[in-house]
């Protein structure tokens, strides 16, 4: 049975405890600085706060992956809050994972289409997931566990029977406000869903692995680790979560040792 653990405090501090090349895979989305209420944390970091934090948090991130170890980050443009000009968040965040020695093997875009209309520029349909590795050359990657059916059987290219590579670009909805009243989390904005999660959990671990969100808000990573056997760690700053997180765990999935 794997075990499923999770820890309430801020993560740069929390990830210190974490041993040194054990985790095999980092998923998480960090707050965007969009002014969202989370709780007691308030999402509204001046810029040069908000790269602290990814600095200092990718820094350990860097230290528990396994040397064949994968890191995604998942972050949107934003406009800024005065100007109402756009920030490309996922390149200010390649840069710090490059300077803290990830390298960048896809930038995934996520498109979704339940999202609110803009009248005065395009409407944002997409967030990037930066998949970085900690080595070029050597990194868990099961294409295998996450090819999708060919378009057209005829189509010579594929072999209809194995299905096709997924591409960089992956269409999941988000989780809209009446999903999360379904699963009784109306309180926890940026819910991320949990079959994007599983994707990148098939891809890039084993069975038995571990894996770490620092950023966990209501267990998604969890829940999605569970229903796939891979051990799991969240580490949350907001411990209002806490009921959220075990409600999900034993709504969403079975037979969880939480420890
Ligand atoms: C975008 S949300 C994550 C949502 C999550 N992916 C889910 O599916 O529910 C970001 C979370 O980071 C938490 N947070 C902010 N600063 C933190 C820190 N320093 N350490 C740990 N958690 C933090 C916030 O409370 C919030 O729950």
């Amino acid at each position: 049975m794997v075990e499923i653990k999770y820890e309430f405090g801020d993560c740069r501090s929390l990830l210190k405890k974490v041993d040194d090349h054990s985790i095999r895979m980092v998923v998480t989305s960090p707050p965007y600085n969009l002014n969202k209420k989370y709780g007691i944390y308030t999402d509204n970091l001046q810029m040069g706060e908000w790269k602290k934090l990814l600095d200092e948090t990718i820094k350990e991130i860097s230290r528990i992956l396994t040397n064949n170890g994968s890191f995604f980050l998942n972050v949107s443009p934003i406009p800024n809050k005065k100007t109402k000009e756009i920030i490309p968040l996922d390149s200010i965040a390649w840069e710090i994972g490059k300077r803290n020695g990830l390298f960048l093997r896809n930038k995934i875009i996520w498109h979704f289409n339940n999202m609110q209309n803009c009248v005065n520029r395009l409407s944002g349909r997409w967030e990037a997931i930066l998949w970085f590795v900690k080595d070029i050359d050597n990194y868990v990657f099961n294409l295998k566990d996450v090819k999708i059916p060919v378009i057209t059987k005829n189509d010579k290219r594929f072999d209809a029977s194995s299905g096709r590579n997924p591409t960089d670009i992956w269409y999941f909805d988000r989780v809209n406000n009446m999903t999360k009243q379904k699963l009784g989390i109306s309180k926890a904005p940026c819910v991320y869903p949990v079959p994007l999660i599983e994707r990148i959990i098939k891809m890039s671990t084993n069975k038995d692995d571990w894996v770490l969100d620092p950023f966990v808000g209501s267990g998604t990573t969890l829940i999605a680790c569970k229903k796939l056997e891979r051990n799991a760690i969240g580490l949350e700053i907001d411990e209002n979560y806490k009921s959220i997180i075990e409600k999900r765990l034993k709504t969403e999935t079975s037979q969880t040792k939480i420890i």
